[in-house]
């Protein structure tokens, strides 16, 4: 996948030296910009994670694209409207953020594409009426800005600092989506029995957005050592259960998970046992959706070689313009 920048490569032995600053940089603070020297593991590392975010929230787009022709109001046509172009824009800005570590935006497509990069779970299951759409923006969106908050204080850089930007915007997709719950969970029995029903089939997609348990966990330790990530996927996991269960018990809704228990002693919400075997079945394209959202990429993909093509021969003739006339300028 991407050449050899994202093969599994070894850390640095050859440098302990360098790595030893590496990680004093790390330790001290600092961010490390994409000019720095950096253990090869460490790029990879980025890489990987840095693109399968940007994936997830193009291919994030089309649970609730779908939506957008057929919203109950003008109002929620609009918000929807802003919420699906911002994903759109967090893509781009996570793909940038991915290019300054030296992988090009084709690799990382073609990785995606060709089913070899992985995108968020959480995106492969149908969006069945408008009160998805609410309990995507409640849950889905509030599960990704504990997620984003905390890599926003990443070791690198350009990841950081896209995730300023986007935790701003993300905290408007949980506000809308929280909203449309709420009027739905206070509006007639049937809108109430719609937001419960999408709750019901969002609510464990959304705790597996936090990746495996700790212990399956084969990147996090790598991942908190260099401080690319600084809390564990458990963690943050614990922190969406102990704010958002009593949020829904308020509103007089239930969570779909029999099992689950409040510990006093730890001031917890105990979850029960996750379907890890859905999970993985999942991220390895047989979810509910994973054919039509890879379908739609694709699509999406082949529709737009056209203008790819045009930009190429734009490019291509400038050149030729340049070097015709020593450079100065495009020939006027
Ligand atoms: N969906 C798909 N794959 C997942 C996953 C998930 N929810 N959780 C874990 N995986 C994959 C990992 O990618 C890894 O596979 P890989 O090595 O081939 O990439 C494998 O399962 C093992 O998981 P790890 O816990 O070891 O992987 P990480 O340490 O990378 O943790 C993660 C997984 C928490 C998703 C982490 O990668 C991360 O924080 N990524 C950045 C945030 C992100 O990608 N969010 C996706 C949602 S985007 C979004 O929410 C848009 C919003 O607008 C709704």
């Amino acid at each position: 996948m991407y050449g050899n920048s994202l093969e599994k490569v070894r850390t640095v032995e050859e440098d302990p030296e360098r790595l030893r600053e590496f990680e004093e940089r790390i330790r001290s603070g600092e961010k490390i910009e994409p000019g720095d020297w950096m253990p090869a593991e460490y790029r990879r590392q980025l890489i990987r994670m840095i693109s399968q975010h940007a994936h997830s929230e193009i291919v994030g787009m089309l649970p609730e694209g779908a939506w957008i022709t057929r919203a109950p109001s003008l109002r929620r046509k609009l918000i929807l409207l802003a919420k699906v172009q911002d994903e759109g824009g967090h893509g781009q800005y996570l793909y940038h953020a991915a290019e300054t570590l030296g992988v090009t935006r084709e690799e990382m497509i073609d990785a995606l594409l060709s089913g070899k990069a992985k995108y968020s779970n959480v995106f492969n299951y149908p969006t069945l009426n408008y009160a998805d759409v609410g309990v995507i923006g409640y849950l889905v969106d509030f599960a990704a800005i504990l997620n984003q908050t905390m890599l926003a204080r990443c070791s690198y850089g350009p990841y950081a600092r896209a995730m300023v930007r986007i935790c701003a915007e993300e905290n408007f997709h949980k506000k809308q989506g929280q909203d449309l719950v709420i009027r739905m969970a206070r509006g007639t029995p049937t809108q109430k029995a719609m937001v419960q029903d999408a709750i019901n089939r969002w609510w464990w997609p959304t705790l597996m957005m936090f990746g495996p348990h700790d212990s399956d966990s084969p990147n996090s330790e790598v991942l908190i050592r260099w401080g690319i990530k600084t809390k564990t996927n458990d963690e943050l996991r614990q922190a969406f259960l102990n704010q958002i269960v009593p949020e829904l018990h308020a509103l007089g809704l239930s969570v779909p998970d029999p099992d689950l228990r409040y510990d006093e002693e730890s001031g917890n919400w105990i979850h029960g046992p996750i379907d890890w075997d859905h999970f993985w079945r999942v991220i390895k394209g047989h979810g509910p959706c994973n054919h039509e959202r890879m379908q739609a990429r694709r699509q999406a993909h082949e529709d737009g070689r056209w203008v790819r093509e045009a930009l190429a021969a734009y490019a291509s003739r400038q050149g030729r313009n340049d070097a015709g006339n020593g450079g100065e300028g495009l020939a006027l």
